[in-house]
């Protein structure tokens, strides 16, 4: 089937919700759809809970000047200090855009958006901890999926759900739209636009423990890279330190903004030592990897041999109205899934994969960038988690995800209308959809009996204890060769099941190849990063080396090869100076 569009965007969280509504926005452009691989409210914008940070003031002094700097300074300097400015400052305007559309952000008494502290928040510079968080309850992804989607859908945006991207037309260095699967028919739909967004979320789903929705499994970053566009900075990704321990389900860092306390077996208070002025609000990185060296060093709460995975988060002393009112979900997510009550008893947490803060390189306006020279690629552009600015580096400072798809998504929304509101549809082959249907042949004709779910374990044991929170070149480099082993397993995968509808074996398989890629890409980008910055924690270069490597990575997949180049950073504001909190 095919469909003509001005617009075609790819996923339906915050950020291609945002981007489609402000396309929609522009009288000039007609026909904008936004092609989701879900229901949108079941997008994984919903599972960040804590709050978007915005320097609104409304509890006490802060500016957008030192959000940037908190950005600048949680990104450990790899982050392109104009495009964070831009994030700060135009967070504030998009929250008030938010609240206009009917966002139901928590009250201060005098009818405020209510702010709360959060990881590495700070004033005057890292002076002390800064109230910056507009926030929810603990369910402001939710909220923020809810109200731009009533907007999309008053606007008239349409809605293909249920369909998976297979493939991005691209020709020489225009693209030309998609072709995606109709999980409900098994059938392939060609959508033929002016331009294409894609805004199809993170990739955590490579991880044995991750905060990560099932469907986070880098399709868009996944399918431009096999055609040889470049990734941006892979190595760097996000540990959270608050996951419910064994399962990795988010535990939001509003709890600890709320005044949870993290501790370990002997109840000790163990962010003094490591970060003794923000404690348990400093930044992730170092948060994640304070907890695994307590773990590490026979801190954590069980002792060997029944297990010493985690600590506590100590949520006792915040009472019953501060959990149930302002931390709803999690109080219970804790009774549901792990049978404690945090108004009385400690949460079992444990870090968990949760943000790439790499993906497709883009410009400040969502432009994909098909190479370190800032080529664009005609017609395509990128916003959300699938893609890099850059304003989060080496480690995303907490809250700046929602920032970044509600900033840089409404900003690709208006350049996107913008460029289809001048452009032609490029024209396309009649077979255009060719590639795609051989992926699907290729499967469903194979007879070997590779099992994917066996790969699939196997590539998230390997990518969690060789590129998790602690790495070194050796077992990287063992990490490297065994994906390398599953990827050439899985070009002998087959669907067993022939079924047309809802053949969700077929989807998951190749949503498997996908993450295999990009585990191949995160692999190959941190063996070659020699040095220790943000959330990339090297035990053999335990120093940042600014001198060699204050530079992001552009890797591209060529077959079973990984070529890697090198693209400078904008330091234009602040020099690089060493992390301290
Ligand atoms: O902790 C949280 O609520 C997560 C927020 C984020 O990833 O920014």
């Amino acid at each position: 089937m095919k469909h003509e569009l001005d617009v075609v965007v790819v996923g339906a969280g915050g950020a291609g919700l945002y981007a489609a509504l402000e396309a929609s926005r522009n009288k000039k452009v007609k026909n904008i759809a936004v092609v989701s691989k879900l229901f949108p409210v079941r997008s994984h914008t919903g599972a960040a809970q804590g709050g978007i940070g915005a320097a609104l003031g409304n509890l006490e002094e802060d500016k957008p000047e030192w959000h940037a700097f908190d950005t600048v300074k949680g990104g450990d300097y790899l982050v392109d200090q104009q495009a964070a400015m831009i994030l700060a400052n135009e967070a504030v305007d998009s929250v008030y855009d938010l609240e206009h559309n009917g966002l139901p952000f928590n009250r201060t008494e005098e009818g405020k958006i209510d702010q709360r502290r959060f990881g590495g928040h700070t004033r005057n510079f890292g002076e002390a901890a800064v109230r910056r968080s507009c926030y929810a309850a603990d369910r402001t992804g939710h909220m923020i999926l809810q109200t731009l989607y009533q907007q999309c859908i008053k606007n008239k945006v349409a809605f293909f759900n249920e369909f998976h991207l297979l493939d991005v037309l691209i020709d020489g260095n225009t693209c030309q739209g998609i072709v995606a699967y109709d999980l409900a028919t098994g059938e392939l739909h060609t959508f033929h636009a002016k331009a294409v967004l894609l805004a199809t979320g993170g990739f955590g789903r490579m991880f044995r423990i991750t905060s990560n929705a099932f469907a986070n499994t880098g399709d868009g970053p996944a399918v431009l890279a096999q055609q040889g566009l470049p990734l941006e900075d892979m190595e760097f990704f996000q540990f959270h330190p608050t996951g419910i321990r064994g399962m990795g389900i988010l535990i939001t860092e509003g709890v600890r903004g709320e005044g949870g306390i993290l501790r370990n077996c002997d109840g000790e208070r163990f962010m003094e030592r490591y970060a003794p002025t923000l404690l348990d609000l400093a930044p992730r990185d170092m948060i994640a990897r304070a907890i695994t060296t307590e773990i590490l060093n026979g801190k954590g709460i069980l002792k060997k041999p029944q297990g010493d995975d985690y600590v506590h988060l100590d949520t006792t002393h915040l009472g019953k109205e501060v959990l149930e009112k302002k931390l709803p979900d999690i109080t219970e997510f804790c009774r549901t899934y792990q049978d404690i009550d945090p108004i009385t008893t400690p949460i079992p947490v444990q870090p968990t994969a949760h943000y790439g803060m790499g993906g497709i390189p883009t410009d400040v306006n969502g432009q994909v960038f098909g190479d370190t020279k800032g080529t664009i690629v005609e017609g395509l552009y990128a916003a959300g988690e699938c893609a890099c600015v850059s304003v989060h580096g080496a480690n995303r400072l907490g809250t700046n995800s929602l920032v970044d798809l509600i900033v840089f998504g409404k900003r690709a929304g208006s350049s996107v209308a913008s460029f289809a509101a001048g452009a032609q549809h490029q024209p396309i082959p009649v077979n255009a959809d060719d590639r795609a249907k051989k992926r699907i042949i290729d499967l469903s004709n194979s007879s070997s009996n590779v099992k994917q779910d066996v790969l699939r374990k196997k590539m998230r044991d390997t990518m969690m204890d060789g590129v998790g929170i602690f790495r070194n070149g050796n077992d990287m480099a063992d990490a490297i060769e065994t994906i390398k082993e599953l990827r050439e397993d899985a070009k002998d995968l087959s669907v067993s099941d022939a079924n047309a509808k809802y053949n969700t074996e077929l989807m998951d398989t190749m949503e498997l190849k996908n993450l295999l890629d990009l585990s191949l890409i995160t692999a190959v980008s941190a063996h070659n990063r020699q040095e220790s910055r943000g959330a990339h924690a090297r035990e053999d270069f335990p120093d940042r080396d600014d001198a060699n490597f204050l530079k992001h990575t552009y890797a591209s997949l060529n077959k079973d090869e990984v070529r890697l180049e090198y693209k400078s950073v904008d330091t234009s504001i602040w020099e690089p100076k060493p992390r301290k909190y």
